[in-house]
């Protein structure tokens, strides 16, 4: 006996069926809006001067601290799975108060770099360009009486850019939070002939609970206080838009929201008002947090990881920063088959 609800649905069943759509796994496929690829990837690698093996960070299962002379294999991976930058991070053998060992040409970065370059020519490398693994104080500039000094840490950040240009970088990634370091770099680097190198301005960034396991990594917590009069407040969201406005107009390739998964709104506004291409970088703490439940049982960690990535590129991001890369690549390329 069919109810008398269903004899009145019945007499108007519904005008649109999108349904229809999503019938069949080739009619998903054939209509799927956003198609995450490798190619969307750009993936971190961490650098350690002091290391002869590599060796697993505990709070990112899966992700090492690399010893220098010993990139190869990790690049060879990069370049099989097709993935077509990296984006590199050093620790330093000593840290100083003025983080001399950032802009050395012999530091661990410019020579990560010369090794990666060596190894795969075609593969674009990206530096991030700060001086908090390398300070004593674990801050972003140079401190005075407690405080961090913008315009005297331009100086610094422009010399570690150029020393990254120098040894080969095809991009450099200012991550500082200083007002001006854009326009700063840019005119270091033309006025030594490095106008080819890009760079990609981690402009709208936030001071976040989710950098966490990068710090553990990086070894970067700051001694005393905090980044909160640098890095931006979590709440705003026009002051992000004016972030990456002024970098912009101070010369920027490339702009980037960081992190992603909270800020997947500063993304979209991002990618409206600017044109640009658009980087976000899905950071330690979201990594971290997928493994670990997926670890416990508690979620399926290819299934999270792939739907938080593609939010990414959804919201509108054109590279994804991700310590997911090889793996989701290697997903992907299996999902194919
Ligand atoms: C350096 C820097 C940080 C990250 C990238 N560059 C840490 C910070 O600002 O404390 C975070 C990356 C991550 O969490 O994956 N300024």
């Amino acid at each position: 006996m069919k109810s008398e609800l269903y004899e009145i649905s019945k007499r108007a069943p519904p005008l649109h069926r999108l349904r229809r759509l999503r019938k069949s796994e080739s009619l998903r496929l054939l209509l799927k809006e956003t198609r995450l690829s490798s190619l969307d990837f750009m993936y971190p690698i961490f650098v350690d001067e002091r290391l002869s093996e590599p060796e697993e960070i505990s709070s990112m299962p899966g992700i090492c601290r690399h010893p220098l002379g010993r990139l190869n294999d990790e690049i060879s991976q990069v370049i099989a799975l097709q993935i077509p930058a990296v984006l590199l991070f050093g620790l330093p053998m000593r840290k100083d108060a003025r983080g001399s060992e950032a802009y050395a040409s012999e530091g661990v970065v410019q020579r990560a770099v010369r090794e990666v370059k060596k190894a795969a020519p075609q593969l674009t490398v990206a530096t991030d360009v700060c001086l908090c693994q390398y300070t004593d104080h674990g801050h972003c500039g140079v401190v005075h009486n407690g405080n961090v000094d913008n315009d005297e840490s331009l100086e610094l950040l422009s010399r570690t850019a150029i020393s990254h240009a120098e040894a080969g970088a095809d991009m450099v990634g200012p991550s500082a939070m200083m007002d001006g370091q854009v326009g700063a770099i840019r005119r270091a680097l033309d006025e030594r002939g490095l106008d080819d190198t890009l760079i990609m301005s981690y402009s709208a960034k936030f001071a976040s609970g989710f950098y966490g396991p990068f710090r553990e990594a990086a070894e970067s917590a700051p001694m005393w206080g905090d980044r909160h009069s640098y890095q931006m407040g979590f709440p705003n969201r026009r002051e992000a838009m004016r972030e990456i406005e002024f970098d912009v107009k101070e010369g920027a390739d490339i702009v980037m929201v960081k992190p992603a998964l909270s800020y997947l709104d500063i993304i979209r506004d991002a990618r409206t008002q600017f044109r640009l291409p658009l980087a976000a970088y899905n950071v330690s703490g979201e990594y971290s947090m997928i493994k670990a439940a997926g670890l416990k049982g508690w979620l399926d960690e290819k299934r999270a990881a792939l739907e938080v990535l593609t939010a990414i590129k959804r919201a509108g991001a054109s590279i994804i920063i991700s310590y997911f890369a090889k793996e989701a690549a290697r997903w992907l390329k299996e999902a194919q088959q």
